[in-house]
């Protein structure tokens, strides 16, 4: 079989280097991983038996030589900036197929204008194959049937803190703490605050009572038209309690003083957080919580004893799988929504150590 080329930008970073590990071990795939920095990306690509290419995405010469002959872009770098699609349009040019992990709400949402360029190239472009809104939007998928018709959906996230923390991800955080966040709430908009409204919530075991606070993420803007519902919040956290109120001082700074760059101390903070790995647990989760018109609740959520880190990969290699095999053979531009079901992470993430816990009436019950 000839084995199709698959670039994959930010392969070595900390989500990245599981896709790389997954996808360079099927045997449709030629990997190739492609970072800024070939002193940290040539050795781990070694390590994978894989190429590396210096790339800096957002050099466009750059980024068109790293792409030119690749089947499929598997884009794992970041942060996403809301307006820019020069990846992918990058891609779509080059005729070549792209998955990305993003986690901005805007650039998710609106990946759709590239659809007709996409379509005509008949390439398949897909953004947010990461957590949210790729695994959330399953979790509330497998509800949906018990429920019939969902009137309120909360999520929650929180990471182990013995979990490594990656830049990028601390990165878009920072981007939209302190800053107004839209929220879907009795039917109409209201505009809260990032990293605001923090309360402590009841994952399964082993994960236990963590403290949450609200994100500006895609499940807020595309839920509440996709599963016709009249409140959606999402909110995320770290294990160690003092973390997040250190992050929610941030947010208090950033609306004194709104032209502070918080993404700039993204590095410096996860430097920082490396002096607090002994504390914590391994322990992570991603929960929904979905109530109906008369009230009856229940809940879901993913469950990870040790391995966190391997949940938000999961979505881009499970996709990439699916399109290398041919299940997936759609055109154009989309959310990663409805192309994944829990089944699959299920299946898939089991092996690690992560399971799928369910609960009713705030009660966890396997
Ligand atoms: N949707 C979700 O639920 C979800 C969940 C988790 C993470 N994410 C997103 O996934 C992305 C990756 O997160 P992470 O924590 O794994 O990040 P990370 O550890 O900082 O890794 C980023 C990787 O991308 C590379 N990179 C960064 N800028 C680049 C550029 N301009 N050109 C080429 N390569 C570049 C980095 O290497 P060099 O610095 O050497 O270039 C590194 O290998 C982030 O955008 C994050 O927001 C989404």
């Amino acid at each position: 079989m000839t084995k199709r080329n698959v670039l994959i930008l930010g392969g070595y970073g900390t989500f990245g280097r599981h896709v790389a590990e997954d996808i360079a071990a099927t045997s449709e795939a030629q990997v190739t991983i492609a970072g800024r920095n070939p002193g940290k990306g040539k050795p781990f690509a070694e390590t994978l038996g894989v190429g590396f290419r210096q790339c800096d995405a957002n050099d466009s010469a750059s980024l068109r030589k790293a792409v030119e002959d690749a089947w499929l872009v598997i884009n794992a770098s970041g942060p996403f900036k809301a307006t820019d699609y020069s990846i992918p349009q990058t891609c779509i040019d080059a005729g070549c197929h792209y998955i990305d992990m993003a986690d901005g709400r805007d650039y998710v949402v609106n990946i759709v204008q590239l659809d007709e360029a996409a379509s005509n190239q008949r390439v398949f472009v897909c953004a947010g194959a990461s957590t949210t809104p790729a695994i959330t939007s399953a979790l509330v998928a497998e509800l949906q049937p018990q429920l019939g018709r969902i009137r309120s959906i909360q999520i929650a996230l929180n990471a182990g803190n013995r979990n490594q923390a990656g830049v990028s991800t601390i990165a878009t955080i920072l981007s939209y703490v302190g800053c107004p966040v839209r929220v879907w709430q009795d039917g109409r908009w209201r505009t809260m605050r990032g990293w605001s409204a923090g309360e402590f919530v009841e994952f399964p075991p082993p994960v236990g009572r963590r403290r949450v606070q609200l994100c500006d993420v895609p499940d807020l803007e595309v839920f509440p038209q996709h599963f016709e519902v009249d409140d959606v919040i999402f909110k995320a956290g770290v294990e160690l309690t003092i973390l997040n109120y250190a992050i929610a001082a941030m947010a208090r700074l950033k609306q004194i003083c709104p032209p502070l760059n918080l993404p700039s101390f993204a590095r410096p903070l996860v430097c920082m957080s490396k002096l607090f790995k002994p504390f914590g647990t391994l322990h992570g989760g991603c929960a929904v919580w979905a109530t109906d018109l008369d009230g009856r609740q229940k809940s879901v959520a993913l469950v990870a004893h040790e391995n966190g880190p391997r949940i938000p990969g999961s979505p881009a290699i499970l996709l990439a799988r699916k399109l290398l095999s041919g299940e997936i053979s759609n055109t154009g531009a989309y959310p990663c929504i409805g192309f994944l079901r829990l089944a699959d992470f299920a299946e898939f993430l089991a092996p690690f150590n992560i399971f799928v816990a369910h609960g009713k009436n705030g009660v966890w019950t396997s």
